[in-house]
C-alpha cells in the first residue's frame, strides 16, 4: 500500500467531532453511491476502493448495498482509521493508510468512490485521469467535493484569521483546496469516459444548538486555522468566527438554523 509518510495535517482529523453531524453529511454520500452499477461491484477479482474513508461510515453502507464484494477504505488519518477499523468486523471491509496523492491500489478496482475527500488535496483535478485510467473498461469513479467556498461558512474563516491578535499566525494557513468549477471536471475526464455525469447540489441544512454553522466547520475546513492557535487566542478566534456566521445564518423562529451547503458531484464511467 502507498505511503502516508508527507501527510501532517490529515493525521489531526478529530473522528467524534467530524461525526457529530453524520446525518447531513451521509445525504450527499448516498446521493453518489446511488448512481452506482452493481455490475461494477461483482465483477469478480475487483474491489469498491473508499478513497479518504474517513471514520469509514461509508465504506460499511457500500458492504451493506453491494454484497459480496470486496471494499477497501484508504485514509492517511491514524485517527480516523482506528475508528473505522473499530467499527466493523465485517472481513470483507479492509483499511489502509495511504495519501491519495499517490494512490496505487493493491488490487484492480471495479469502481472508485470518494466522498469529501479530495477537496483536501492541492490539484486534485489532475489525478482524476491518472484514477479514471486505473479502472477497467465500463468501471467507474465517483466523487462529491464540497464546493462551499464562496459562501459566508468560508469566506469569513479568513475574515475572522485577519480580525485579531492572530492575524500573523493565521496568514500561513493553506485552507482547502479550490474545488474548480463543474466544467472543468467534465473537460478533464471526457475523453476518457464513455458516460459522465457532473452535477451540483445545494442542500439545505437544518441544524440545531449554539454555534451550529461554526461547529458543523470546526472539523473540516476551519481546522487548520484552529491548529496554528492556542488557548485563550483559540477560543477568542473560534468566538469571531461564531459571531459572524450566527449573523450571515440567523437561527429560525422554531430555533432551526438553515446552512445551505453546494456539492459538486462527479460520476463518470470509464471507456
Ligand atoms: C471530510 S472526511 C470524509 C470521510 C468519509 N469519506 C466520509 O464521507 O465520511 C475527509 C477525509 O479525507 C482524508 N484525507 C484528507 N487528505 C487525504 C490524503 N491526502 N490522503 C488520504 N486521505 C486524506 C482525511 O483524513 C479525512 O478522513
Amino acid at each position: 500500500m502507498n505511503d502516508a509518510k508527507s501527510i501532517d495535517q490529515s493525521t489531526k482529523w478529530d473522528a467524534n467531532l467530524y461525526l457529530k453531524f453524520a446525518d447531513h453529511r451521509t445525504r450527499p454520500a448516498l446521493d453518489l453511491m446511488s448512481r452506482l452499477d452493481p455490475a461494477n461491484a461483482a465483477r469478480p477479482g475487483h474491489a469498491i476502493y473508499d478513497l479518504g474513508c474517513g471514520a469509514g461510515n461509508i465504506s460499511r453502507v457500500l458492504a451493506d448495498r453491494f454484497a459480496g464484494a470486496p471494499i477497501v477504505g484508504i485514509d492517511s488519518s491514524e485517527d480516523m482509521l482506528a475508528k473505522a477499523r473499530a467499527q466493523t468486523t465485517d472481513p470483507r471491509i479492509t483499511f489502509a493508510k495511504g495519501d491519495l496523492a499517490a494512490f496505487k491500489p493493491d488490487r484492480p478496482p471495479g469502481i472508485l468512490y470518494s466522498n469529501a475527500a479530495y477537496q483536501w488535496l492541492d490539484g486534485h483535478i489532475d489525478m482524476f485521469p491518472g484514477l479514471m485510467r486505473l479502472l477497467p473498461s465500463g468501471g467507474q469513479l465517483a466523487i462529491q467535493m464540497p464546493r462551499n467556498h464562496e459562501a459566508p461558512s468560508h469566506a469569513q474563516m479568513k475574515t475572522a484569521a485577519e480580525a485579531g491578535p492572530w492575524r500573523d499566525k493565521l496568514a500561513k494557513v493553506r485552507p482547502i483546496a479550490r474545488v474548480q468549477e463543474p466544467a472543468d471536471y467534465y473537460d478533464v475526464l471526457k475523453p476518457l469516459s464513455a458516460e459522465l455525469e457532473v452535477w451540483e447540489t445545494i442542500y439545505q441544512q437544518p441544524l440545531t444548538g449554539k454555534d451550529p454553522v461554526a461547529q458543523y466547520t470546526s472539523s473540516t475546513g476551519l481546522r487548520p486555522y484552529l491548529e496554528l492557535l492556542q488557548e485563550p487566542e483559540r477560543s477568542a478566534f473560534y468566538e469571531t468566527y461564531a459571531g459572524l456566521t450566527a449573523k450571515a445564518y440567523p437561527t429560525r423562529a422554531d430555533g432551526i438554523t438553515i446552512f445551505p451547503f453546494r456539492r459538486l458531484f462527479i460520476v463518470a464511467r470509464r471507456a
